[in-house]
């Protein structure tokens, strides 16, 4: 690379950014991963075409952000060796550990190539990184061959997605360039790729360090016909081009109405184009109209298409909000609530089977469950494992249940439709990610079924308003006999109400479960449904369970409206609690006759904000049970 070209490239840039800007805006991009462990020489190929192919190596955000220190900003000739090392430090310093993006381009493309590392425990942040990514560039060490980790990566990059591989046969220098040294690694390959379906990639003999077939054709390897790296990336179809080809779906990001005569839904257009005329579907209401208006800041277009952004109106007033999504009329994707899926898990702590969890699929966000996992894959071997939950880095194959019907198509057709996300919901941190194959049949065949009295009726019919008294804590705190001291008294004052209780509702409805975390989980699931549908009839329903995850009653909180879920935590200390041991229970789990006891050794997460607490270490049953009816009045 010349000094010139980076001398005059910075000079623009400090000149002037948006003519720096236009000049390159013209340009497709592509994204790409580099797959491969350090021993494969993936800093070396990455410096080496940053280096070689007279690409104006920006390190963009370093350049913008004038980070002087950066190599290649210094309007000098670049070392090799210098770039490299650099290359190198970053991972030492961790900063791969999670995906470093570095950009570039050349007079023909921008790129960005997503670098992560390879080993099995960053996992994730290969997905991170693939989950962009037009492309994928395994690499392999020619004198090893196709390994696990080759075979983990090209799954990884093949179940996200990623139609374009490459296969770059690296270090053909160390087996001297020998054709059959790379045919038979071709063949070992092409083995595997067609064991997980995959139809087709591209295989190249290079050399990162001697810069074999990177921009230039090798005389090494005078029998490889092939294109070099660096042509390939320049001219491989990037797979937005195809997204254009695609029927018309954009998910609406927000309503603009910035005055009365305006109304427009703005969003990034997912696959296909948009103009006016066009007969259009919202789902997942399924209403249509017609575009009357494709309008971006810089005024109407005639015509837009996938990656773009814009602001669609319709010819009629039709209700289209946030989440919807608006696609052609003739061919509208799917809406469904229960799909079998994969799931790769990201997070320290495993799935919770049944537990609620905020799935976000385009711009919708909603409920969901997970089921048992059928299996998870040995992402080594490709065997199916049997397994109960998923762990980090574990992928698995799962069913899933939304709370209300969401609008997808399958990941294979359509990442942005089919590609999700869960999120713990009370830490809010991403937990996993995932890809919906298709929905099951089951959930199309089972309608909500309206009745005629409505639970308004029912709870008039009582006169009064229904509620749940959610009691929770430790076992033997008092929750049941607590329960039915309020039950008592609210039965006095003419309320009609039912005691749901742990250890009765243990005896029929679930009998199965013990007391498993995932069991747990699974009880108070059903409790919250029992609980609901009795306040469907009108009832006030009070509930004695231990309860312990906060998650769960949250969950059954919002299951239920304002102010119908009153959470009462009977607050007794551990030591109070073991000290009464009315049922013997402590002393068993104090002695490991009996696993997983709450407070022991299976924890219990005290409600933070709980709208009643009492304390049944300074107060009776009785005096807990009069404190809380006098918190409830007045009784309406
Ligand atoms: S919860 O955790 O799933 O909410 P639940 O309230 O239904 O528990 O049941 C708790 C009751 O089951 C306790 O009061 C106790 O009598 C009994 N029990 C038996 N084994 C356990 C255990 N390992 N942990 C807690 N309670 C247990």
């Amino acid at each position: 690379m010349s000094g010139d070209v980076i001398y005059q490239t910075e000079a623009l840039i400090a000149e002037d950014i948006d003519a720096y800007l236009e000049q390159h805006q013209h340009k497709t991009m592509l994204r790409f991963i580099t797959c491969g462990s350090v021993d494969d020489g993936k800093s070396t190929l990455i410096g080496r075409l940053l280096y070689d192919s007279k690409m104006i190596f920006e390190d963009q955000l370093a350049a913008l952000e004038t980070d002087s220190k950066k190599v290649g900003t210094q309007g000098q000739e670049i070392d090799f060796a210098l770039l490299v090392d650099g290359l190198a430090a970053e991972r030492e310093q961790g900063i791969t550990i999670d995906v470093a993006y570095r950009f570039f381009n050349t007079e023909k493309r921008k790129f960005i190539v997503a670098d992560c590392p390879g080993h099995e425990q960053y996992t994730r942040n290969m997905i991170t990184g693939a989950s962009t990514a037009d492309l994928a560039v395994i690499l392999i060490d020619a004198r090893k061959g196709v390994l696990t980790q080759t075979r983990r990566h090209t799954y990884l990059c093949h179940l996200i997605g990623i139609r374009n591989i490459v296969l770059a046969v690296n270090k053909m220098d160390l087996v001297d360039y020998s054709q059959e040294v790379f045919d038979g690694i071709v063949a070992d390959y092409a083995a595997f790729a067609k064991s997980i379906g995959i139809q087709d990639f591209t295989a190249m003999p290079i050399s990162g360090f001697k810069g074999d077939n990177i921009t230039t054709h090798s005389p090494n390897t005078h029998w490889y016909k092939g294109p070099t790296l660096v042509d390939h990336l320049e001219t491989v179809e990037v797979i937005t081009s195809q997204d254009q080809d695609k029927p018309f779906r954009m998910p609406v990001q927000w309503v603009n109405r910035p005055n009365l005569d305006f109304r427009g839904f703005s969003g990034l257009i997912a696959t296909g184009s948009v103009k006016p005329g066009n007969a259009v579907r919202v789902l997942p209401s399924g209403k249509t109209s017609t575009v009357t208006r494709v309008v971006t800041l810089d005024g109407d277009l005639d015509e837009a298409v996938a990656g773009q952004s814009v602001t669609v109106c319709f010819a009629d007033e039709i209700d289209c909000s946030r989440g919807d999504v608006i696609s052609i009329a003739d061919t509208p994707p799917q809406v469904a609530d229960q799909f079998e899926t994969t799931i790769v898990w990201l997070n320290d702590e495993p799935l919770h089977v049944g537990r609620a969890y905020w799935l976000k699929l385009a711009t919708q966000t909603v409920s969901v469950t997970v089921q048992h996992p059928k299996y998870a894959v040995n992402v080594n071997t490709m065997e199916h494992i049997a397994v109960k939950t998923l762990d980090l880095n574990a992928i698995g194959v799962a069913e899933i249940a939304t709370d209300r019907q969401i609008v997808f198509e399958p990941y294979e057709a359509n990442r942005t439709l089919g590609g999700f996300i869960l999120v713990d919901k009370l830490t809010n941190a991403t937990v996993a990610a995932g890809m919906l194959h298709f929905s099951l049949r089951r959930a199309q065949n089972v309608h909500w079924q309206p009745t005629d009295v409505t639970r308004a009726d029912h709870a008039k019919l009582k006169n009064q308003t229904p509620k749940v008294l959610w009691f929770t804590g430790l076992s033997g705190a008092g929750k049941s006999t607590i329960a039915n001291e309020v039950e008592k008294r609210l039965a006095i004052m003419n309320r009609h109400t039912f005691l749901l209780d742990g250890d009765n509702v243990r005896h029929g409805l679930n009998k199965d479960l013990g007391f498993t975390e995932a069991d747990r989980i699974e009880n108070i699931r059903r409790v919250g449904e029992v609980a609901k549908l009795m306040v469907d009839a009108g009832l006030i329903v009070l509930t004695a369970f231990i309860s312990p995850f906060r998650a769960e009653r949250e969950m059954v909180r919002k299951m239920l409206g304002e102010g119908e879920f009153v959470e009462i935590y009977v607050d007794t200390p551990l030591e109070v609690a073991e000290a009464r041991d009315v049922k013997g229970l402590y002393k068993k789990a104090r002695s490991g006759q009996l696993k997983n006891f709450t407070g022991i050794d299976s924890p219990y997460e005290a409600p933070p904000a709980p709208e009643i607490r009492v304390n049944t270490a300074e107060m009776s049953a009785e005096e807990a049970a009069e404190y809380i009816i006098r918190q409830l009045m007045p009784l309406k």
